[in-house]
């Protein structure tokens, strides 16, 4: 048997929209043995709802690997343990689908790459920056190219900075929130984002964490987005007010992530979750620290 822990990951950062994507200390784990048919088990998050299903995506991750160096795979005894929240915006899916390649994989023989491992988490994901931090961790911007191997670049993170996250009781589709997004945009949103985008990677080469609330403003899908998200300009307020060096939506929401130093991250959370509550939204907050070296068998 194989068991692979996938950790959560956060794409955007604000303006690195389709670009940037942070991996998490925070995981789900994907069991797997090859059967005849599926047996799916699970435990923790929608475990209800996955057990005893074989249409999964960490199913059809599973068998692309196998279809990759042609061979079938009829099914599998599969067991979920997920603890990463499935509201939305911590790269659930991107986590099944690693978790699926990387551990079919890995039974193989670990005859793909980590490269031809995100090429095919794209395939089936969409979105380069959900899945190329869970393969390779920590910061990662990655480009979207018609030729593969794709091109990424590991951006050195502050260790200094801690992510801390809130999470209200809500649940936004990554279509649905696409959706909401224009197929133009003004040359100034462009703008903006670009030297926004440029700033946030260059502050983390430098070490500029004072440079981050400027750096990880966005103009392009964030204000869109936020019509799904009651309460979203207040709880990034809120969590400023308390302290945090930088405040996005996580992904494509409605998760919120934040970056605080280690003696803030418990007023920022708080924060964050007292402006979901009076909007009448249950919400937790949750601080990890960075994940930086993608997934891991164990
Ligand atoms: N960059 C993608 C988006 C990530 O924001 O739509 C999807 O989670």
């Amino acid at each position: 048997m194989v068991k692979v822990m996938v950790p959560a990951t956060s794409a955007n950062l604000g303006p690195g929209f389709d670009f940037l994507g942070l991996a998490l200390d925070l995981y789900n784990t994907v069991s797997f043995t090859p059967a005849d048919e599926w047996q799916v088990t699970a435990e923790g998050y929608s475990a209800a709802t996955l057990t005893g299903r074989s249409d999964l995506l960490v199913c059809k991750a599973l068998q692309r690997v196998f279809a990759e160096v042609g061979t079938e795979l009829k099914g599998g005894v599969v067991h979920l343990e997920n603890r990463i929240p499935p509201a939305g915006g911590l790269g659930t899916s991107a986590a099944a689908i690693v978790g699926g390649l990387a551990a079919a994989n890995r039974y193989l023989g670990d005859p793909l790459s980590n490269d031809h491992l995100l090429a095919l988490a794209v395939e089936i994901e969409g979105h380069p920056d959900n899945v190329a931090p869970a393969v390779f961790g920590g910061l990662v911007g990655v480009v979207r190219t018609p030729a593969q191997p794709y091109t990424y670049l590991k951006i050195p993170f502050p260790s200094e900075l801690y992510v801390v996250l809130a999470v209200p009781d809500l649940r936004v589709s990554t279509a649905e929130a696409r959706r909401l997004l224009p197929k133009e945009v003004p040359l100034a949103e462009a703008v903006f984002n670009l030297s926004r985008t440029g700033l946030l990677v260059g502050a983390c080469y430098a070490g500029r964490i004072d440079l981050f609330r400027l750096a990880m403003e966005d103009a392009l899908h964030q204000n869109r987005r936020a019509v799904l998200i009651p309460g979203f300009h207040r709880v990034v307020d809120a969590a400023y007010q308390e302290g945090a060096l930088g405040v996005a939506l996580s992904g494509s929401g409605p998760t919120i992530i934040a970056f605080a130093p280690e003696n803030r991250r418990k007023a920022v959370g708080t924060g964050m979750v007292s402006v979901f509550n009076e909007e009448g939204i249950p919400a937790q907050w949750l601080s990890v620290a960075v994940n930086f070296d993608g997934f891991r068998f164990v």
